[in-house]
């Protein structure tokens, strides 16, 4: 039941009591606090009595963590070798859909897919997911796709790409998304380093008024990647035959095995490039003739579940390994408890499935949870700013979760786009990503929430799986633009970056770290586990470092100030500076680059970069589009600079070093408080370098 106490509803010294809704598993903050303190004092107990409650195993775990958590002190290995649920044997598939089948929710939806039109919509029940699963299972297995092997999965928001993380987990392949939005050098890049033999796709991206042939995209990547020996693809716009199809048998030496790719095939014939050997097949073919059960694979907790690349501070993205056990539970959990679910509960998380946050809570977290999750392939402007809020009236979303970049998005057209619709079902609001302003916080718990539902700002990152802080919802009092509170096992240490030691005092800022190991906890970087330890454990020994800094206020509350290398955030997309100077150096044509990140309205940091043309470049009609031209390429549009300026030359120290701290007050007009300029190697940089700016106007 829940609890009529909307009169206690208050925002009082910026601090909100949630409250309409009582919390179904924890009564107050006291329970939290026990429950807390447990999860701290007693990892042992408190994280076995979660692993049997959550999941189903098919043979029980020895240990919980290879790491003693009865002792409250322990920390995080220097090597970051952690293993959790040691010598348990599970399926992330069985605990998805089959043991809902089996319990008799079958019928029940589990996936809710709305198309990029309006009201386009698919719903895909557990038993129905079981049997398409299974095929997919299948059809990977007769391509004889073992346990331990890299699939790569290039795909739009479409269930069919569920079909393919659940498939592969469900006969112990790791799964690699990229996301649909990145280019055919990202795909290559990540098809080469996972050495994948699969790539699994799409001939098309349906974005709002973007319709992106990705068949162009992939035949790019596959033209690099020799080592790929079948493309499936799945044709998400109304042509029977990828449109370039054609083209692509043209350069490489493949056959077709599925009638509707027949064209690919028949053009095939007689050409001998002798390139290599590449067999396509349309999806639905390819699953389609195959039985509609699967046995699963029994993994080993500690077996890869998936990997998933993503930005660092170097220009090499980074994949990330996620295994099995841990991340499953703390998955479950935190889906549980942060999001409040309830058995009929609709539960929409409009993130891509490319991210992390639509790995842990579009997929694993609300399936393994047996929760009714949402899958939206448009965006929130399509083909209006209502958008999302036709969503949530047509489907009656109880809980629904995005990005402060899209909620700064949609303030913009007013409060009276909101109100035309009936909001009444929503109970709880989650935003991820990057911070929330308390005035974007406000209008979402104010105009979207109509202040009845508590607002879960959660913090984390791809490298911690799941959740790390933020308030749970109808009991955790909230601050607006604060994410709270950790999560249970969750032992934050906010660091003093100058001496390495944790900072204890309160209203204080520091580097955000973890000491204490929890289950969902990267277990690696792909091909490179030195630099995996080298950028999260040897910075601050024996603890997790973030990469954000932190402050922690008198309540004990977190605020999270941003990040502290080279990493950015644009729309909630993290990227890496490191990674577009690479790609705008590649381009030839400059002697020197350097990318920053300047705050902005909607996106919460846009790209700017300064470039110094090449002799004889400098004049070029059109070299500024050629470069943001040539990121897209090479990363993805979203990587491309909002304001490219071509620079005699950068501000540097006398060491050559990039003074970046300069280029971001430049890029924001703040040509006044440059501070101290005394180690810069020639001075009169800066002044070439504003009147640059100045001409070409501020940024977008
Ligand atoms: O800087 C933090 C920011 O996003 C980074 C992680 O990005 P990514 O791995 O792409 O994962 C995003 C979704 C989990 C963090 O290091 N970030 C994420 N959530 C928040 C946040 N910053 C402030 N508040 C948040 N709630």
């Amino acid at each position: 039941m829940e609890a009529p106490c909307s009169n206690l509803l208050h925002i009082q010294d910026s601090v909100t009591h949630d409250p309409v809704h009582a919390h179904p598993l924890l009564q107050d903050m006291d329970s939290y606090r026990k429950m807390y303190n447990e999860s701290i004092k007693d990892g042992n107990a408190f994280w076995k009595r979660m692993a049997e409650e959550l999941l189903t195993w098919f043979r029980p775990f020895e240990r919980v963590c290879n790491v003693d958590l009865s002792d409250e002190d322990c920390a995080i290995p220097e090597d970051g070798c952690v293993s959790w649920f040691e010598g348990g044997r599970l399926n992330a598939c069985y605990n998805a859909v089959d043991r809902h089948v089996i319990n008799g929710r079958g019928k029940k939806v589990a996936l809710l897919h709305e198309a990029n039109e309006v009201g386009v919509c698919r719903k895909v029940t557990f038993e129905t997911l079981l049997k398409c699963v299974s095929q997919v299972a299948n059809a990977l297995l007769s391509m004889s796709v073992r346990k331990g092997e890299v699939v790569t999965i290039y795909m739009p928001m479409i269930p069919e790409t569920v079909y393919c993380m659940l498939g592969c987990a469900r006969i112990g392949a790791v799964a690699n998304l990229v996301f649909s939005g990145f280019s055919s050098s990202a795909l290559a890049t990540r098809l080469q380093s996972t050495r994948s033999r699969v790539l699994l796709t799409a001939d098309r991206l349906n974005r709002g008024n973007r319709l992106v042939e990705l068949m162009p995209v992939v035949k790019d990547a596959l033209l690099v990647c020799p080592h790929v020996e079948y493309c499936v693809v799945y044709q998400n716009s109304d042509q029977s035959v990828p449109r370039d199809g054609l083209e692509i048998a043209d350069q490489l030496t493949c056959q077709s095995h599925s009638s509707a790719l027949s064209d690919l095939s028949n053009s095939m014939a007689g050409i001998v490039q002798n390139f290599h050997h590449l067999i396509f097949y349309d999806f639905t073919e390819w699953m389609g003739k195959e039985r509609m059960y699967c046995p699963c694979e029994w993994m080993d907790s500690e077996d890869p579940l998936f990997v998933l690349y993503t930005s660092g501070s170097t220009g090499k993205p980074k994949g990330m390994i996620h295994t099995t056990g841990g991340y499953l539970v703390y998955a479950s959990l935190t889906h549980k408890y942060l999001f409040k679910v309830r058995e009929d509960d609709v539960y929409a998380c409009m993130t891509d499935l490319g991210w992390i946050t639509g790995h842990t809570y579009v997929v694993w977290g609300p399936l393994l949870n047996g929760t009714t999750t949402c899958m939206f392939e448009s965006t929130p402007l399509y083909p209006n700013p209502c958008r999302y809020w036709d969503f949530v009236q047509r489907y009656k979303v109880n809980i629904f979760y995005t990005a402060p970049t899209a909620i700064r998005a949609l303030m913009k057209y007013g409060e009276s786009e909101v109100s035309k619709y009936d909001l009444s079902t929503l109970r709880v609001l989650g935003t991820v990503g990057e911070p929330i302003s308390p005035s974007a916080w406000e209008w979402y718990y104010r105009v979207v929430g109509k202040g009845k539902c508590s607002i879960v700002d959660s913090y984390w990152m791809t490298e911690s799986g799941g959740i790390l802080l933020a308030p749970i919802p109808g009991v955790t009092p909230m601050k607006p633009g604060s994410c709270c509170l950790p999560f249970f096992g969750i032992k934050p240490a906010l660091i003093d970056p100058n001496t390495g030691d944790e900072l204890t005092s309160k209203g204080i800022k520091g580097v955000m770290c973890v000491s204490k190991p929890w289950p969902s906890m990267a277990r690696g970087m792909h091909g490179d586990y030195k630099r995996f330890v080298c950028t999260y454990f040897e910075p601050y020994r024996r603890h997790f470092f973030t990469g954000d800094g932190a402050y922690l206020d008198k309540d004990g509350y977190f605020w999270i100030t941003g990040r502290l290398d080279d990493v950015i955030n644009v729309s909630g997309h993290r990227l890496s500076t490191a990674e577009i100077e690479a790609s705008l150096a590649s381009h030839g044509t400059c002697t020197d680059v350097a990318v920053i990140g300047i705050p902005h309205d909607i996106k919460g940091q846009s790209i700017c970069a300064f470039c110094v043309p090449k002799r004889g470049y400098e004049f070029q009609e059109n070299l500024t589009f050629e470069l943001c031209q040539h990121v897209r390429r090479t990363i993805a549009s979203m990587a491309m600079p909002d304001k490219l300026y071509l620079v005699p030359a950068l501000p540097k120290t006398r060491s050559g070093k990039v003074m970046r701290r300069l280029l971001r007050k430049i890029a924001a007009f703040e040509f006044d408080s440059l501070g101290d300029i005394s180690t810069l190697a020639e001075a009169e940089v800066i002044d070439q370098i504003i009147s640059v700016v100045r001409r070409q106007g501020g940024h977008k």
